[in-house]
């Protein structure tokens, strides 16, 4: 059960809270993610405020969506969902905002729950405020959860605190929900009322606390929500670095997606990769590259302020300072794409290089290409796309256009400065520029005098 319809007026937003991201999703989403596969859990999301623009945000989980309108309290959320539950079931209540929650501590409430077990999650913090506090009797039982708002000024020094999540027989648990009522300080019915309800039954109440208090953090506004981003971005650099890679700075990376790297991948600060990125053996990333939904293969250098999107990038190949490859570029082994070019849609062929100030669209090029400085393939004639082939060992010179759809075969040369118009067979060189002229002499104009 992930309850996700409060408010969230703190984050100051047109977008519901449980929607804002850690490392690129939704923090509803990592924890459906997280409960999903959790002993054949079916998912019950419950949604209120801004609830359509949850529920469509979550549609690929297939979670039961229960709305709470008007919501009133963490009760009020599980008695609307009450009639959902299975019967013989248990109930595992996580929360929308709390998103760095653990399956590992997860599977260890799930290991202690039974038909006559309650199983808390709570910790121990230097400052307990805001927290509903855990009563426990004088043999160290829990007896209550009181809430910081109806808490006696002794409750109050009780540093134990209930995180919210726990774990609940469902049999027992409709019988609470229906008990439940909102007679406190803030007029809710609050979810934490069943367990003194539980104690007072011999219902065996016990408690587990999470590996780290991160996992058990929640969201109320932005500056919460960027410590959180960090606490995840630091976990993923930790993982990639005990997975062989090197990072030159763990703070200085972000990761929006997955990133799997090979072995001794060298990665330098302030690469952002989104999506799903992977790269292969001693792949090197210089600093401030942004690489989205792309693989690169073994021994290929990413220099500098390089951009990759939705591409593939072969082995030994070498890119940038400032490259910027484009949805649908492949590149083959050994190609070089360098500084200030543009590619999209386009395959390059084993060791072609494009190495300055170029544009390649919709094109397909060969093996062992050159393309000289300024070269620009003209695929758009403002409605319509058009292809450019290239052949393999074609020389291209700097400062050419390719008017597409043209073809350039193997093996031919183009003139520097050349705007090509036609086809050009194997071998030729084709010039399409003006003819030089020089004049012997020649007088420059000289100013008038007056
Ligand atoms: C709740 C607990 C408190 C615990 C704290 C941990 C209760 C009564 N109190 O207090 O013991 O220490 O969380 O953070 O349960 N929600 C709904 N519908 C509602 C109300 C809330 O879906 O009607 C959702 C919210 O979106 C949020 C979660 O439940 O994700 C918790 O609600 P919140 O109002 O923050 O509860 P707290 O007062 O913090
Ligand atoms: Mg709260």
């Amino acid at each position: 059960m992930i309850l996700a319809a409060g408010k969230g007026s703190r984050m100051k937003s047109a977008f519901s809270k449980v929607l804002h991201k850690i490392g690129g999703e939704a923090m509803v989403r990592r924890v459906l993610a997280t409960a999903t596969g959790l002993s054949n859990a079916q998912l019950h999301l419950v949604v209120g405020h801004q609830g359509e623009q949850v529920e469509q945000a979550c549609q690929d989980f297939s979670a039961n969506i229960v709305w709470q309108d008007n919501p009133q309290g963490t009760g009020d959320a599980l008695r609307r969902a009450a009639p959902f539950l299975s019967e013989n079931g248990t109930t595992l209540t996580l929360y929308g905002d709390v998103p760095l929650i653990q399956r590992s501590t997860l599977e260890r409430m799930l290991s202690l729950s039974n038909n006559n077990t309650l199983v808390l999650l709570t910790i121990k913090l230097d400052n307990p405020f805001g927290y509903g506090r855990i009563v426990r009797n004088a043999k160290g039982a829990v007896s209550a959860i009181v809430e910081q708002k109806d808490a006696s000024s002794e409750q109050l020094l009780i540093n134990e605190v209930n995180t919210g999540i726990l774990l609940a027989p469902n049999a027992k648990l409709q019988h609470w929900l229906k008990a439940l009522t909102n007679n406190n300080a803030q007029g809710e019915y609050y979810l934490t009322d069943i367990i003194a309800m539980a104690a007072e039954q011999g219902v065996e109440i016990v408690t587990v606390h999470p590996e780290q208090e991160s996992e058990v953090s929640g969201v109320n506004d932005r500056v919460q929500l960027a410590t959180l981003e960090r606490v995840w971005q630091l976990q993923q650099a930790e993982q990639l670095m005990r997975s062989g890679a090197t990072l030159m700075d763990p703070q200085r990376i972000d990761i929006r997606g997955k990133l799997t790297t090979g072995q001794d991948c060298i990665i330098d600060v302030n690469c952002v990769f989104e999506g799903a990125v992977t790269l292969g053996e001693n792949v090197q990333v210089g600093p401030n590259c942004v690489l989205k939904n792309c693989t690169v293969a073994d021994n290929t250098a990413i220099k500098a302020n390089t951009m990759i999107e939705d591409s593939q990038v072969g082995a030994h190949c070498d890119l940038g300072p400032f490259a910027r490859l484009r949805p649908g570029s492949v590149l083959s082994n050994k190609a070089k794409i360098g500084n200030f070019v543009e590619t999209k849609k386009a395959f390059i062929g084993e060791g072609s290089k494009v190495n300055h100030l170029s544009y390649v669209g919709d094109t397909h090029m060969g093996a062992g290409v050159n393309v000289g400085a300024g070269t620009i393939t003209c695929n758009y004639d403002g409605v319509n796309k058009f292809q450019t082939i290239i052949g393999d060992g074609v020389f291209v010179g700097s400062n050419t256009s390719l008017v597409a759809p043209v073809e350039i075969k193997a093996d031919a040369t183009i003139a520097a400065g050349s705007t090509i118009t036609k086809a050009v067979a194997e071998k030729q060189l084709a010039f399409a520029r003006a003819k030089q002229t020089n004049k012997d002499g020649w007088a420059r104009p000289t100013k008038q005098e007056k």
